[in-house]
């Protein structure tokens, strides 16, 4: 790779550094030592990849029916360790996995209807160990050319970090982006206000699937980038015409009498440097520096950097919800989903919530596979996909007011149906509720 620094520089005086003479009594591990997590009753992966073997029922209309392989377009009622260890059994591979577990706040979670959603209070330790059986599975279950996205908070994304190096490879970590999930908050206590959580994006290997994504530039950003109108009154930038690292061929050599600046040389030969000047495509600054004009193209989309700033939570009254807690933004799980998969590719989300990655999933054509151990995600996320959402409306002001007015089957039947499938385990201890959740 070209680092626009030669040998000689390398050896001169100004890369000599105090850490030449670094000595410590315990040496530091070598080069190829990695880092691994320790804790208590950290399962071999044999145990964890060995078959559960559990039965699972699949409901239709208001029966339930015995199935031998997990169905597509479903969503599932059971701790997902159990439906990723029947999927691994049945060599389901999936392009894509979203999830947005538990983040570790040791808090519990209600609904906006104030019913019990989940609990979030398992301890360090036995949290990590918890993910890393459930992300080992999904590794398994990930397509060659698949990708992982896990959402998280602060709490736990530094552990996380180094527990999906441990399961993936450091060499398939592809971002840690950051996501701006509210606006500022009235915050009182002594530390910064947290606006922002996380989302660990890794590939299966080093080839996957790739859609370049890309926003709408607002006009600030166009203005603020396309600085420069020609006589057609068309918006260009200039960028430059060099790259770093020197080189000895042509691309080295002085051209129209101008060298590359030190440490540089020019991006194309001199030819293509002709005929980009002949279009008018280059620049000429009072000072002799040639520039190449990039001009604004009506479909011109931005790229995204790892910080999202545009994927906020529902904030005002008009978004659609399902009033699940932490419901995460159906635009931004769309965007992911465009970005690493295709039209047809299985998505699986094994902590679905309230369905988003499913509404995302099923909007794009793709299959899906959603779980969650909650009945009351499993309302939410049945509700969601066979009947809609409704306007978050004056939730934000008159909570109360909404809560106990929002009958559950108030909405129309779209009739796109989504399979409902359950652990015989569960039903065999829950049949009445589970039942009654199967006629949504
Ligand atoms: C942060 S919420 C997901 C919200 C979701 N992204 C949405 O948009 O609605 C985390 C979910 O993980 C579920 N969960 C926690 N442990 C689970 C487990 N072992 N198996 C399946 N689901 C689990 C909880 O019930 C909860 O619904």
């Amino acid at each position: 790779m070209a680092t626009g620094i030669t040998k000689r520089e390398q050896h001169s005086s100004d890369a000599i550094s105090a850490l030449d003479f670094h000595e410590e009594s315990t040496p530091l591990p070598d080069e190829k030592s990695s880092v691994t997590l320790t804790y208590p009753n950290k399962a071999p992966i044999n145990d964890i990849i060995q078959r559960s073997n559990r039965t699972f029922l699949e409901f239709k209309i208001d029966k339930e029916y015995e199935i031998n392989s997990i169905p597509e377009d479903s969503f599932i009622l059971d701790d997902n360790f159990f439906v990723l260890n029947e999927l691994l059994a049945e060599k389901k591979k999936a392009t894509l996995f979203y999830l947005d577990p538990p983040y570790g706040t040791g808090f519990d979670f209600h609904s906006r209807e104030l019913e019990h959603a989940y609990k979030d209070s398992m301890g360090q330790a036995a949290y990590l160990e918890f993910m890393r059986r459930r992300l080992i599975l999904m590794r398994e279950c990930l397509s060659d050319d698949g990708s992982i996205y896990v959402h998280i908070g602060h709490q736990m994304v530094a552990h996380l970090k180094v527990l999906m190096d441990e399961i993936f490879g450091v060499d398939n970590f592809r971002n840690l982006i950051t996501r701006r999930k509210c606006s500022s908050k009235n915050f009182t206590r002594k530390q910064y206000a947290n606006i922002n959580d996380y989302i660990l994006f890794y590939s299966k290997g080093k080839t996957y699937k790739w859609n370049q994504p890309g926003i709408e530039p607002e006009q600030a950003w166009i203005e603020k980038e396309y600085t420069k109108t020609d006589k057609l009154g068309r918006r260009f930038k200039l960028v430059p015409v060099h790259a770093p690292g020197t080189r000895n061929g042509e691309t080295g050599q002085p051209w129209r009498g101008v060298l590359p600046p030190p440490g540089k040389h020019w991006q194309y030969a001199p030819s293509k440097l002709d005929e980009l000047d002949r279009q008018g495509d280059i620049h000429w600054s009072r000072n002799s520096n040639p520039r190449r004009k990039v001009y604004l193209s009506s479909d011109k989309k931005r790229s995204l950097t790892d910080y999202w700033d545009q994927y906020r939570d529902a904030h005002h009254q008009s978004i659609q919800i399902t009033g699940y807690p932490t419901e995460k933004n159906l635009q931004m799980i769309k965007m992911i989903v465009g970005a690493s998969s295709d039209t047809g590719d299985l998505v699986i989300d094994p902590f679905c919530g309230s369905g988003t990655t499913l509404h995302a999933a099923r909007d794009l054509g793709r299959r899906y596979i959603g779980i969650d151990a909650s009945f009351s995600a499993a309302k939410a996320t049945l509700r969601r996909m066979r009947h809609g959402l409704e306007p978050m409306g004056d939730y934000v002001n008159d909570r109360k007011a909404k809560v106990l007015e929002l009958p559950f089957p108030a909405i129309k039947r779209t009739g796109a149906l989504c399979a409902f499938v359950v652990d015989s385990r569960l039903f065999d201890a829950y049949g009445d509720e589970i039942r009654q959740i199967g006629t949504i």
